[in-house]
């Protein structure tokens, strides 16, 4: 293509290097990162495509702003809700993601933050920085044996699955989309909502962020949960309601948590779950790993390339 016909892409997040470099072979590669809402809107009608990953908010804003070049979004990551879908297709803009690379990586963190959880690894690290052996207060609850509930048995839910069985676990699922033939290949039985909020010692989500799924764990759903469960958030923060959780854990519904992601990110200081100590939380590391990170680069530019050959349609 000659220089003039070459698109010019926005990495607005950090991306690996060999998917920044594939990206350059086909255009002219403005990588900024961290841009305020100002500057993202400035710039944003000067690029044909932009790469984001969860921090960049791709409002019906933005592509009013793009004036109509804005042709491809591409998500470095599964879950495009930072996106404002309607918009996109109002303004003929094509949306891609990068659907597989960080499954592993995210059911990794989801079983590093279940273990976490059992064990009040991360209490009882913080209570020995702060010179304190308290080794009769963190008696924590062992694995095998307890039944995992896992929201959402998509791609991240049934590598999740796959290792608790290996931990020795009993696992059930709730998805209203998975075949019962494909988790029982893998030892999971598939039961309704109601029915893994009651069987559930443990619960692990992986459902994305959707107007059906937001708000999905509340005071009803806490409710029909065992005394003492515990559960971990690799997902989306909006899927439980923050104040149903603080009022489960105060009641000793819940005994604990684990959370990754939160509705706002970063939580706001006087976010009510963060400093508690039956918490834990994690800055959204589930797709953080070098290696995934390598792979995501690589699946989004690809899907962003043949996005702008207009040789595809979108993977989300
Ligand atoms: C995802 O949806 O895949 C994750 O949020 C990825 C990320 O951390 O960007």
């Amino acid at each position: 293509a000659s220089e003039a016909a070459k698109p010019t892409i926005l990495v607005a997040e950090k991306l690996g290097a060999g998917g920044v470099d594939m990206l350059k072979e086909v255009g002219t590669v403005d990588c900024s990162y961290d841009l305020s809402k100002e500057d993202l809107l400035a710039k944003i009608s000067l690029v044909d495509a932009i790469v984001i990953r969860s921090a960049t908010k791709v409002t019906r804003e933005v592509f009013e702003a793009s004036k109509g070049r804005l042709k491809v979004v591409g998500r470095a990551g599964v879950g495009i809700d930072n996106v404002d879908l309607a918009a996109a297709s109002e303004v003929g803009c094509l949306v891609v993601n990068a659907p597989t690379a960080n499954t592993v990586a995210a059911a990794e963190h989801g079983i590093a933050l279940l273990c976490a959880l059992a064990r009040n690894v991360a209490q009882a690290d913080s209570a020995m920085k702060a010179g304190r052996w308290e080794r009769s207060k963190w008696v924590g609850v062992s694995m095998v044996g307890k039944t995992l509930a896992i929201m959402g048995f998509g791609k991240v839910g049934s590598e999740v699955a796959r290792r608790a069985r290996g931990l020795g676990m009993t696992v059930v699922a709730y998805d209203p989309y998975a075949s019962a033939e494909k988790a029982a290949a893998l030892g999971v039985t598939i039961v309704s909502f109601d029915e893994a909020l009651s069987r559930g010692d443990f619960f692990s989500l992986h459902m994305p962020l959707t107007p059906n799924t937001k708000g999905m764990f509340n005071d009803e759903a806490f409710g029909k949960m065992k005394k003492g469960a515990r559960i971990v958030n690799v997902a989306r923060g909006g899927v439980i309601d923050d104040d149903s959780l603080v009022r489960a854990l105060d009641s000793g519904v819940v005994a604990g948590a684990a959370l990754d992601v939160f509705e706002i990110e970063p939580p706001a200081a006087d976010n009510p779950l963060v400093g508690r100590p039956d918490v834990i939380c994690t800055p959204h590391l589930g797709a953080s790993t070098k290696e995934a990170q390598e792979e995501v680069a690589y699946e989004i530019a690809e899907a962003v390339i043949s996005a702008l050959n207009g040789e595809l349609t979108p993977s989300c």
